[in-house]
């Protein structure tokens, strides 16, 4: 399409990233939940915290591994037991993410973590829901969502809450699965997987974050999941990486993320820039952006100020790779990349 990337300098890359339109593909909303909102929720539900003070809680947000931070996001979560809560958590997202060019969201929810505490799966989905039909009537983002099941429960629970998910089908286009990674692989969830596969539901998985590629080789052949989450770990296996590429399975890559829960010691050793030059539909984005210091762009611009490989033509790959690896009609994509080609066509 002729774009000359070569004419676009490091300087404007900051502000290009912000203004491109992009896709994000792997956020928990329940992970968007700021110390601010999750205080008022407590207090509006009578919710007692184990910390006295916004302050304190945020200074709590040092992690040390996926199971670290996971303790503090369930506890964060329990201030939300009203439909309008979740509609309130998934709406502040959705502001955000309109001032910061995000065209198109599929957001994780973890239905798990609110029924085992008595909340209806309605006030879950239905809250949710409303707030994706607002955030496309009032900014234009086309929004949908995916529901996680919790790897560190049975897989008998699982099916339970999709039992339970079943009359609200029309709300969600598919089936995650996310939490503690190690110890429990995928082949764990193998018959809900295919369960939801037969409903025609949408199948990702989280893999290869703190798990080793051998999860996402199972995530791939058990759960035939259609992305991978995170999966940085495939750099470890270079066969991997192949299939990865030649088939064309989308990874979504949460850099700040993997920082914060030490899978890197810092984002200049982030492996985005092998992943690209590997031919990977690698994409960038925010996992769980309260608790790890940024949203989607600046995900984006502290990635790419860390890496000096990454330019003005990584910066448009991530962006097409996020439409690409979106679960969107062809003509809902074409007009995104459309937009896309136009924006780096003027920065040129
Ligand atoms: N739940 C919320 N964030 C997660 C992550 N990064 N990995 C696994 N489960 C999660
Ligand atoms: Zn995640």
């Amino acid at each position: 399409m002729g774009i000359d990337f070569d004419r676009i300098g490091r300087d404007q890359l900051p502000a290009l990233l912000r203004v491109m339109p992009k896709a994000e593909l792997h956020i928990h909303i329940e992970g968007s939940l700021e110390p601010e909102l999750i205080f008022k929720l407590a207090e509006r539900n009578g919710v007692k915290l184990a910390y006295p003070s916004v302050e304190a809680l945020r200074a709590a947000y040092a992690f040390t591994d996926l199971q670290s931070f996971l303790d503090i996001y369930y506890a964060g979560a329990s201030v939300l037991l009203k439909e309008q809560d979740f509609f309130d958590m998934a709406w502040a997202y959705f502001e955000k993410a309109a001032g910061e060019n995000i065209v198109h969201a599929e957001l994780f929810f973890d239905p798990q973590t609110h029924t085992e505490r008595g909340v209806p799966i309605e006030a879950v989905i239905l809250g949710l829901h409303h707030a994706c039909r607002r955030a496309h009537a009032e900014f234009g983002i086309s929004a949908s969502l995916i529901l996680c099941f919790l790897r560190h429960l049975s897989e008998d629970a699982a099916l339970a809450v999709l039992e339970q998910a079943l009359p609200y089908r029309e709300y969600f286009i598919g089936v995650g699965l996310d939490s503690s990674e190690r110890g429990h692989p995928p082949e764990k969830f193998a018959r809900v997987f295919a369960r939801c596969r037969e409903l025609g539901l949408h199948v990702v998985a989280h893999a290869g974050e703190e798990g080793p590629p051998e999860y996402i080789r199972s995530a791939l052949d058990v759960l035939k999941a259609e992305r991978i989450d995170h999966g940085v770990r495939c750099v470890e296996d270079p066969a991997l990486v192949q299939r990865l590429a030649a088939e064309r399975v989308p990874l979504t890559v949460c850099p700040l993320s993997n920082v914060k829960l030490c899978v890197y010691p810092s984002l200049a050793e982030h492996q985005l820039p092998a992943l690209l030059a590997a031919g990977l539909v690698a994409t960038v984005n925010s996992d769980d952006p309260a608790y790890f210091g940024g949203y989607l762009n600046d995900n984006f611009v502290q990635t790419f100020a860390a890496l000096p490989q990454l330019g003005a033509r990584e910066a448009y790959q991530l962006a097409r790779n996020s439409f690409e690896a979106s679960f969107v009609d062809a003509a809902a994509r074409a007009g995104w990349q459309h937009e896309l080609d136009r924006v780096f066509s003027a920065a040129a």
